[in-house]
């Protein structure tokens, strides 16, 4: 997609200026952060079966002649959104053009362990490895990133991430009855930060805190804008930061619908007017533009950090479209056989423990219910997730001491702040074989707060 510089006003606020800091305070950069001066990014679409997906060295162009070294999937940043259907079977030739080793992880896609992108199935520089898997699981947005030992908030930081959209029959249903938008009222938006050195360049420090910068993108663009017609519109939103939590709320503080986030749709929509989403949570909003004027703007904002991450502005075309109530339905998980607990400690460890390649913490019956009981003193936010299975979240005590509407129906990730203990009801039945559980904060995955289990 080719991107215009379209001139607007001087950026207003101090955030705003204290924001492009990082970029050398260009005038020019200034405003994009400010107004949103860049049309948003729409990465291309593939279908999943027998594409290749090489990840190498290359440039981002963040829009308004920005441009950053990267290292990018299939020469994009982000990656292309692979969508599928469910019934179909990936085949993913993923080639390593790095200098360093590295694996794809499919994040949300329930697959077979050879084909999870442990970091034990790591891929030299040079070589390349085909992932197979069958599609057979809820329409959801889930998402692809590296996953190598030590290294992983380096790659994602640097560009290699993308959406992966599943479709199924439920969704289409919903879809083809007027309940959902569809394109080109669906848009995904992957949300990050990142910092920039004085030539305009990705800069990164590992830090054990967790890496934060102090610039937003959306979609890979500086400064985004998105002209939106008088219609309802799909979001489907992933936090692919390292570790910022983003507060997001619209500038109207007008609700977002919220009808999914990890693991599909939710039972029922959800007016919603603040969203605290953190790194590799997913949400599905539903934003109502009918009544927006022509050359009238809202803002997608992030409340924590002070910024604008996203401007839509009327176009004034009439598109229609409707705020649903009833979505799909959700089986809950019940009568747990074990409970295990898992202590994320300081901001390496989980159970005292340093994550070992080979070494297995644990073994999980294939086919049981069990309750899965998180806690955390101190360093968070852990953004726990869980590889091979989705979960329900049943209760959080401690900290904020309360379950929020984007934490009910499936959830792959789930936020655990300082002094929480949470508590999931999971069941593996799909595949046996080697999983992971770990921090998303990547400084702390990286640095070891992750655990081996097989499911047996
Ligand atoms: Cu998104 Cu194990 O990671
Ligand atoms: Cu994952
Ligand atoms: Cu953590």
């Amino acid at each position: 997609m080719q991107r215009r510089v379209v001139v607007v006003g001087a950026a207003s606020t101090v955030g705003v200026l204290a924001a492009a800091g990082g970029l050398g305070a260009s005038a020019a950069a200034a405003r994009s952060i400010a107004g949103g001066i860049n049309p948003l990014h729409m990465p291309s679409t593939v279908s999943p079966g027998g594409f290749t997906l090489t990840a190498q060295p290359g440039t981002a162009d963040l829009g308004g002649g920005r441009t950053t070294d990267a290292w990018v999937y299939n020469a994009a940043f982000p990656g292309p959104t692979i969508v599928a259907n469910r019934g179909d079977v990936a085949a993913v030739t993923l080639v390593n053009g790095l200098s360093q080793e590295t694996t794809t992880h499919w994040h949300g896609m329930v697959v077979p362990s050879d084909a999870d992108g442990h970091p034990k199935d790591a891929i030299s520089p040079g070589r390349s490895y085909l992932y197979q898997f069958a599609v057979d699981q809820r329409a959801g947005l889930s998402w692809y990133h590296p996953h190598p030992h030590m290294h992983t908030g380096e790659q994602v930081y640097r560009g290699l991430a993308g959406a992966f959209v599943v479709r199924d029959a439920e969704e289409a249903a919903l879809i083809a009855g007027g309940t959902l938008p569809s394109a080109p009222y669906e848009i995904p938006l992957i949300i990050r930060d990142a910092s920039f050195d004085s030539r305009g360049n990705l800069s990164f420090g590992a830090k054990s805190s967790g890496f934060l910068g102090n610039t937003p993108l959306v979609n890979g663009t500086l400064g985004p804008y998105l002209s939106v017609d008088q219609a309802a519109y799909r979001f489907r939103v992933l936090n692919g930061a390292n570790a910022r939590i983003f507060r997001l709320a619209l500038s109207t503080a007008a609700p977002f619908s919220l009808v999914g986030n990890d693991g599909g749709l939710l039972a029922a929509a959800v007016p919603v007017s603040e969203i605290r989403l953190a790194p590799a949570e997913r949400l599905d909003v539903l934003v109502d533009f009918r009544s927006l004027a022509r050359d009238a703007t809202v803002t997608l904002r992030c409340l924590d950090a002070g910024w604008n991450l996203l401007q839509f502005r009327g176009t004034g075309v009439s598109g229609g479209g409707v705020i649903p109530t009833a979505l799909s339905t959700i089986t809950p998980l019940a009568a747990p056989v074990r409970t295990r607990d898992f202590s994320f400690d300081g901001m390496s460890r989980i159970n005292g423990q340093t994550f070992s390649l080979t070494r297995v913490d644990f073994q999980v019956p294939f086919g049981d219910t069990e309750r899965w009981r998180f806690r955390t003193n101190g360093n968070a936010p852990h953004p726990v997730h869980v590889h091979g299975a989705s979960f329900q979240i049943q209760s959080r005590t401690g900290g904020r001491g309360q379950l929020f509407p984007w934490e009910s129906g499936w959830k792959d990730t789930v936020l655990l702040d300082d002094g929480e203990t949470v508590e999931v009801l999971i069941r593996f039945d799909h595949y046996r074989g080697r999983y992971l559980l770990h921090c998303h904060q990547l400084a702390h995955e990286d640095n070891g707060m992750m655990a081996n289990f097989d499911v047996v």
